[in-house]
Parts: C-alpha cells; structure tokens; sequence
C-alpha cells in the first residue's frame, strides 16, 4: 500500500474522507502520519480517532521559513511517504521545499484552475459572474496553484449563491475527487512528467473531470 502523510490546517473534512477511503478500500494507501501548522485543530483529532500519529508543528515557532520547512521535511521524511497529500494546508512552499517532493506531493485547490490561484475563490468565482465553479487537483510546484493539474470536480453556481452556499456544493465534491485522484497516484496511474501528467502511460491533455 502506497504510506501517505497529509498535511492540514484546520478541520480536516478532506483529511476524513481520504481516511475513510483507506479504510473501505476504495484508496490503495494507508495514512501514516498528519501534521498540521495549526495546533489544537479539529483535524488532528479525526487523525488521533483513526489511530493515525497527530503530529503539530507551529510555524511560529520558527524564526522563517526555511527553518519551517526543514522541520516539516524532516517530519514527513520519518514516515517516508510514497505521496504527501495537501489537505486544506494554508501555508506557502518555498521552492526547496516543493522540488524535494516534486512528483509526490498533490494539493487540492477550491477552485476550476487555472482560474482563481490563491484564497477566497468562492467569492470570486460568484463575483466574476462564473456559471460553473469546482476544485482542482494538481502536482505541486514553487508557483502557488500553478503545478499541473489532474483532475477536477464541476458544480454549477446557483442564483442565489453566497460563498458559504457555494462553498458547501464544492466541498462535497471535493470529498469524492480527492481520494480518486490519490487513488490513481498511488496505483501508479498517473505520474508527473517534465511539467506534464502521464495517465496510464499517456500524455493529458485536460484534467479528467470527476
Ligand atoms: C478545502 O475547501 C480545500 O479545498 C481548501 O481548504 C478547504 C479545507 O477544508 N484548500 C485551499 O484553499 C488550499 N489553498 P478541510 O480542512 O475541511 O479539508
């Protein structure tokens, strides 16, 4: 089984459904550890209820980034994972940091990539009179949402849409896309090449929709 360890910040609703997932079968993979910048969040107890080491690592406590980050590395490298998993992680990478694990670390991002890299995507997704909205999930690379992306959950926005309301129809998805798309990476099917995706051996062309 492919050993992953997620990294979260907060209540962890991605982090319980790849759990669940390893758990019924559905992810060839098993989490090994999480660890979270954030002490005391929600997610870190779902980990603890799972039986899975909950490890807190506050950035700061650490006088920059780097040293951040080396600390992380140093964590995640305990557990040798096979993939690690960004599952609501709010903080930045440094370039360092992403090339060590290039090819083997996924993120999840809120949002119909490459539109709206960054935070608030839902509000602006509405704002910018969108008519289909979802998340994405890519590689990462040092550009902030920028690696390739993979795979991609669709909603429609619905008149009446605040970002709370639009947030939950995307979360939802997201559940079902994340520990697909894990799936894959830890069965070998899909693998970073150059700055491209191989699936099942072939160059991608688009994300697959889920
Ligand atoms: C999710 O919506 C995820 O896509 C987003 O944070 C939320 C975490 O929820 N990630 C990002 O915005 C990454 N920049 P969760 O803690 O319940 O999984």
């Amino acid at each position: 089984k492919a050993g992953l360890v997620v990294l979260i910040s907060g209540r962890g609703s991605n982090l319980q459904s790849i759990l669940d997932a390893c758990a019924d079968g559905s992810l060839a993979a098993e989490v090994r550890a999480v660890i979270s910048n954030r002490p005391g969040v929600y997610g870190l107890e779902r980990a603890r209820a799972a039986g899975v080491p909950a490890l807190e690592l506050d950035h700061r406590d650490f006088a920059d980034r780097a040293s951040f980050e080396a600390a992380l590395a140093e964590r995640i490298d305990r557990y040798a994972p096979d993939l690690v998993i960004l599952a609501g992680f709010m903080r930045i990478l440094e370039t360092g940091f992403c090339q060590h694990y290039r090819g083997r670390m996924l993120n999840i991002h809120p949002s119909l990539l490459p539109k709206f890299r960054g935070t608030h995507t839902h509000e602006r997704a509405i704002a910018a009179g969108e008519t289909e909205h979802g998340a994405s999930i890519h590689f990462v690379t040092p550009e902030l949402d920028g690696g390739p992306v993979f795979a991609q959950a669709v909603v429609p926005v619905l008149a009446g849409d605040d970002a709370d309301t639009l947030a939950a129809r995307v979360l939802e998805q997201e559940h079902r896309l994340y520990p697909q798309a894990i799936d894959w990476c830890a069965r070998g099917r899909v693998r970073l090449d150059g700055d491209g995706v191989l699936f099942d051996g072939e160059p991608l062309q688009q994300p697959r929709r889920l």
